[in-house]
């Protein structure tokens, strides 16, 4: 497994491969790829639980599939996100749910949906052992707040913001920085400004690595946002297996 401090060494040069996964046989595929990183994300929500945002996510729902994914996950690093209202209500529920993630679920490390809220809390959990992946730009849970899912640090003071952020959570001790969907640029700047590795969603081709929502990239979304890639097409692998499944039950062919 490489650890957080391996990660590190990342560059624009020899990026880090990050993926998300939920689930035992997946997660297997995607150690045995080779991937760096598996993300149990709480994208969850819409990419396997039925829901339309993350935002019902629970950490019950976390634990359960970043404990499948970590028992399958020989030489990948297991992250698991921490959802929405599981921190930020006060430094003792976040420690606790964290704490959860690598005691209960067997993860090496947490992502924290990041602001000015969670330097502190960034700060105490790597003091009591728990590695931090923070998270800027766009920041799903914050849909309501946002008004969306758009492109953030558009206004120079918007950049700002989301560098100083970056800055402050690799003084509190974030072993990475995940910045989804700026403008590259700053994406460009943010990785050059930081030590801790950068991983980009939807920030362009210059950071030290890069992350997607493996139902988007194996081609099992219903829908895919737009700086996604789909690179395979298992929807249509599995519809062809499950209808000629039923046919040959109807046609007696099977069993
Ligand atoms: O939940 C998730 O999958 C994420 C990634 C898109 C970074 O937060
Ligand atoms: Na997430």
């Amino acid at each position: 497994m490489p650890t957080v401090q391996e990660l590190q060494r990342a560059s624009p040069a020899e990026p880090l491969t990050m993926l998300t996964a939920y689930d035992a046989p997946t997660a297997a595929i995607v150690d045995a790829a080779g991937i760096d990183v598996i993300l149990v994300g709480d994208s969850m929500g819409n990419a396997v639980l039925g829901y339309d945002s993350t935002l019902p996510v629970t950490m019950d729902e976390v634990v359960s599939h970043t404990s499948a994914v970590a028992r399958a996950a020989d030489d990948a690093l297991v992250v698991g996100d921490m959802p929405f209202l599981s921190y930020g209500t006060s430094a003792e529920t976040g420690i606790e749910n964290a704490g959860r993630l690598l005691k209960e679920a067997g993860a090496n490390a947490v992502k924290i949906e990041s602001g000015p809220h969670t330097v502190e809390l960034t700060d105490r959990l790597v003091d009591l052992g728990i590695p931090v992946m923070a998270h800027l730009g766009l920041t799903p849970q914050r849909r309501n707040q946002i008004g969306g899912y758009a492109r953030q640090g558009t206004t120079e003071e918007a950049a700002a913001e989301i560098r100083d952020l970056a800055a402050k959570h690799e003084a509190a001790g974030a072993f990475s920085l995940v910045l989804e969907h700026v403008p590259d640029e700053l994406a460009t700047d943010v990785t050059a400004a930081l030590d801790i590795p950068v991983v980009g969603i939807g920030a362009g081709s210059e950071t030290d690595g890069q992350v997607l929502v493996l139902t988007d990239v194996i081609g099992l979304s219903e829908s895919v946002p737009p700086f996604a890639e789909e690179f395979g097409d298992v929807r249509t692998e599995m519809e062809d297996a499950v209808a000629a499944y039923r046919d040959a039950v109807e046609d007696g062919s099977f069993p």
